[in-house]
């Protein structure tokens, strides 16, 4: 060990000078603590000063010990106040870093917005709530005697070919991509009181390619209503409400002459747009008729108390006239520009 300092009044003050610079110099909290240690620890050359002055005789002891108090005193308001003085500008620092610039620009989120034909399909929904209708749904993957035999489709009736079904494997399983709503029409009638008022929008399946006028997987909304005495005249006014509600209060409907096997007589229904781009035309919205003998029976209900009609159109072709549109694929490509372009309203 190197022999300690002697007790004089200038290593005091050179060891109080030193102690001071060093805390001056100290930038952060963390370089404080370590000149600290340095400077006013118990091995720093103040304390052993300190210590010392038991060894000093007597006589001199007082005004060594004043001596050393002082320098002592002095480093300790210049630690406190340095520490201070830190303290702030790293707490100021640290704000500084946290600020949250409330004029920036913020980065842009889009807004998402339902599909067209979502919103549409709701609309035409509540078009019949509004007459005190009820909406009423059924499965995708359907039993073949939903989708067909209760239907009145015969088992090698020509009729089932008309659509172009998608068979679930094994083929045993009875079960199909169903290709219309109508079975929504015998689930409606097995689950539900008489007077039956139901609406069922939903999608359904058919093995076409996609292009401009077919996609696969499409949109229908099926109307059934069984009463006593419903008539076909129910059925032109309750399509013409429909027509108008979608189209405008000019709008005109026209049934033709069809075959369906679930309803007889049948019909398939036109909209007249007045306003098409092409010029003013007749275009196919859907089919109908009054709902088959067979199909009361197939659900339990007596053809000769009950009657009742049914309708089913394309959601995407009410669309396409409603807004018009050209090309079928712009709806299922799933572009949010697309969407965005109805906003929330169809
Ligand atoms: N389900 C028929 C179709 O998809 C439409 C229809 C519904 C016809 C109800 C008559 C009655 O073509």
């Amino acid at each position: 060990m190197s022999e300690p300092t002697p007790l004089t009044e200038s290593a005091v003050e050179q060891a109080t000078d030193a102690a001071i610079a060093a805390f001056a110099a100290a930038t952060t909290l963390a370089e404080l603590r370590t000149a600290r240690a340095a400077h006013a620890g118990e091995q720093s050359p103040l304390a052993q000063f300190n210590a010392s002055l038991k060894t000093i005789p007597v006589e001199e002891r007082a005004a060594a010990g004043k001596l050393v108090g002082q320098g002592r005193a002095r480093v300790g308001e210049a630690l406190s106040a340095r520490e201070a003085e830190l303290a702030v500008a790293e707490e100021n620092a640290r704000l500084a870093g946290e600020a949250v610039d409330v004029t920036a620009v913020a980065s842009r989120w889009r807004t998402g917005s339902r599909h067209p034909l979502s919103l549409l399909m709701e609309h035409m929904g509540d078009v019949f709530v509004g007459m005190g209708w009820e909406i009423a749904e059924g499965p995708e993957l359907e039993n073949e005697w939903f989708n067909f035999d209760s239907l009145n489709f015969d088992e090698d009736h020509p009729a089932r070919a008309m659509q172009d079904t998608f068979f679930i494997d094994p083929v045993e399983s009875h079960l199909v991509l169903r290709t219309h709503t109508s079975p929504v029409q015998i689930r409606s009638l097995l689950t539900r009181d008489l007077p039956v008022y139901v609406v069922a929008p939903g999608r359904v399946f058919r093995t076409d390619e996609l292009d401009a006028t077919h996609t696969p997987v499409f949109h229908q909304i099926e109307g059934i209503a069984i009463d006593k005495g419903l008539t076909m005249a129910h059925l032109r006014g309750t399509l013409e409400h429909l027509a108008r509600a979608m189209f405008g209060a000019e709008a005109q409907i026209r049934l033709r002459p069809n075959y369906f096997p679930f309803t007889e007589p049948s019909a398939e229904m036109d909209v007249w747009q007045p306003n098409a781009k092409g010029g003013a035309r007749w275009v196919e919205w859907g089919g109908c008729g009054m709902v088959n003998r067979n199909v009361l029976r197939a659900a339990g209900i007596d053809p000769d108390e009950y009657q009742g009609f049914a309708f089913g159109m394309g959601i995407e072709r009410t669309l396409q006239f409603r807004n018009d549109m050209n090309d079928m694929r712009d709806m299922v490509e799933g572009d949010i520009r697309f969407s965005q372009q109805f906003g929330m309203v169809v």
